[in-house]
């Protein structure tokens, strides 16, 4: 079984970037596992004062993403930037080189938002994280009114969801 762990950087009860990767979930073929409950919110703010201590909440990240054969990330624009929860969660993840040639996937739910998608891309290059361009999609749900069955059942989006994950299971399996 191949294990995917999906980052959101969203903390909102509606996000639709949430939403994104609980779709992406329920569409997973067999052998693919995605865990959409990495928690990313329960993180304290980095501090690298904090590093030594090794806080709770982060080591259980790290595992989690050690463990992890791929991860999908499912981040926010906010005025421009990626959104301080997953910029913060891959601050404590630098120093440990747990993204060192992991096999990772951009989640988009704005295709507008291309800027905060490139700083993601170079902070993931800078970690040396390895992001597989055919696993990385972008569906239009800002603005729409896709809720989360819809999108799982879209003619369009819910097959182009599976062969992303298909994609990037492909790509753990080459490491
Ligand atoms: C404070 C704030 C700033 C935002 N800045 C941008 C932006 O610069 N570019 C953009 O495309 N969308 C921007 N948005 C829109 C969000 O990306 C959009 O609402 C997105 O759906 C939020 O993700 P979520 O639904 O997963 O919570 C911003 C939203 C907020 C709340």
């Amino acid at each position: 079984v191949t294990t995917i762990l999906g980052l959101c950087g969203s903390l909102r009860a509606a996000s639709l970037n949430a939403m994104l990767l609980r779709a992406l979930a329920r569409l997973a073929p067999p052998g693919i596992d995605v865990r959409t409950d990495a928690g990313l919110g329960t993180l304290p703010l980095f501090n690298p004062d904090l590093e030594p201590l090794d806080p709770p909440p982060v080591a259980a990240l790290r595992a989690r993403i050690i463990a992890a054969d791929a991860l999908l990330i499912a981040s926010p624009e906010y005025a421009h930037g990626v959104s301080g929860v997953v910029k913060n969660a891959l601050d404590w993840m630098v120093g440990n080189e747990s993204f060192v040639d992991k096999p990772v996937a951009l989640l988009n739910a704005s295709p507008r938002a291309s800027i905060a998608q490139a700083a993601l891309r170079e902070t993931l290059a800078t970690m040396s994280a390895r992001v597989i361009e055919r696993a990385c999609v972008a569906v239009p749900l800002l603005g729409g009114n896709l809720d989360e069955d819809a999108l799982v059942a879209h003619p369009l989006h819910a097959p182009a969801l599976g062969d992303a994950l298909r994609a990037l299971a492909a790509a753990a399996g080459t490491r």
